[in-house]
């Protein structure tokens, strides 16, 4: 699998996204948490997987606790990314929350800690000083955002005294705002954009229209599922579909390889099924050329911006 160098660490293009283990929201229902979840994690540690992002919110930690088991003997093939929610997020409860996601995951140390929303209330500096007791100890290797701006992010380094290697934001053709400033700062900096959502969760699979709506609630009440969205993506749904008939693709996989030809950037997808997975972990080496590259471009920001 291609793979990203950013800080020293070594990442597969393609990572796999848990929020869907175990997570009402999704509907995937028990029979998926209880046994393809694992499956999945499984056969992408095969495949070269190795970013595997979790968060203490998703499933109330049941998705950290399926993760660290499915791992089990093979953890020291993963590079395994948390998030801690950051309700009243005082260096004291930021450590008590990292050991706690540490335990459910079953590991010594957390490979990413990931700070899931900036705070409206505490200040970056306050929660710095928890990731840095962290990372002297060593409960945590890195340290890292979600969902922050890129100035804010800049200001949180300089709170934390060193880099933050990642943000992770929402980024893919139906939401391609990161291109525009988080994908240049990861560039400029060595810091890397993680990319939630890569697939609009599911949106850009082509897998649903007006007539076959998502049967989750999560999604069918997402304004991006709703008849006028679908009807302003045709464009871009058209020419996912065209280009993955010239790569013998799927429209799911070059909407991946999109969001991963970008630099310093890796893809976090979820997985309902291991085909799925399969399918998406060999997105990371479909090259697509400039000019499919351009009119994903093009497309993309005519439906974001209708
Ligand atoms: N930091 C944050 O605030 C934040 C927010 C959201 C997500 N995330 C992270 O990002 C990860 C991924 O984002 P996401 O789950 O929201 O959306 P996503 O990865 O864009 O979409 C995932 C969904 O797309 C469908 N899918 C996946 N692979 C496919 C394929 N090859 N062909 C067709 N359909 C496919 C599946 O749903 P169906 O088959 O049911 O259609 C799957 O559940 C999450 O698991 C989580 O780790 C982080």
């Amino acid at each position: 699998m291609r793979e990203v160098e950013v800080q020293g660490v070594r990442l597969g293009a393609v990572g796999l996204g848990t929020w869907q283990f175990g997570s009402f929201e999704w509907g995937y229902g028990d029979r998926y948490a209880g046994g393809e979840a694992a499956t999945i994690v499984a056969r992408a540690l095969e495949l070269g997987v190795n970013l595997f992002d979790s968060a203490e919110i998703y499933a109330f930690g049941r998705s950290e606790r399926i993760l660290g088991s499915a791992l089990g003997p093979n953890r020291s093939r993963a590079f395994i990314a948390t998030k801690v929610f950051p309700v009243l997020p005082l260096p004291a409860i930021v450590r008590w929350r990292a050991h706690a996601s540490a335990r459910r995951l079953g590991v010594d140390a957390i490979d990413l800690y990931q700070v899931h929303w900036p705070s409206p209330l505490v200040p970056d500096a306050t929660l710095m000083a928890g990731l840095r007791s962290l990372l002297e100890d060593g409960t945590i290797r890195h340290a890292g955002l979600s969902n922050y701006s890129v100035e804010r992010w800049r200001k949180s380094e300089q709170a934390l005294g060193r880099p933050l290697l990642s943000n992770q934001v929402p980024f893919s053709l139906a939401a391609p705002n990161a291109a525009a400033d988080q994908v240049p700062y990861a560039e400029a900096n060595d810091r890397l954009v993680i990319a939630y959502s890569p697939l609009g969760q599911g949106f850009l699979a082509g897998t649903y229209s007006a007539g076959r709506r998502p049967p989750d609630r999560l999604r069918r009440i997402n304004p991006r599922f709703s008849t006028g969205s679908l009807e302003r993506a045709k464009g871009l749904l058209a020419a996912l579909t065209e280009i993955a008939a010239r790569h013998s693709a799927s429209a799911a996989q070059v909407a991946l390889a999109w969001v991963i030809r970008h630099p310093n950037t890796v893809a976090i997808p979820g997985a309902r099924t291991v085909a799925q997975l399969e399918a998406n972990a060999a997105a990371a080496d479909l090259e697509l050329d400039g000019e499919e590259f351009q009119r994903l471009t093009r497309e993309s920001a005519a439906y974001a911006g209708g």
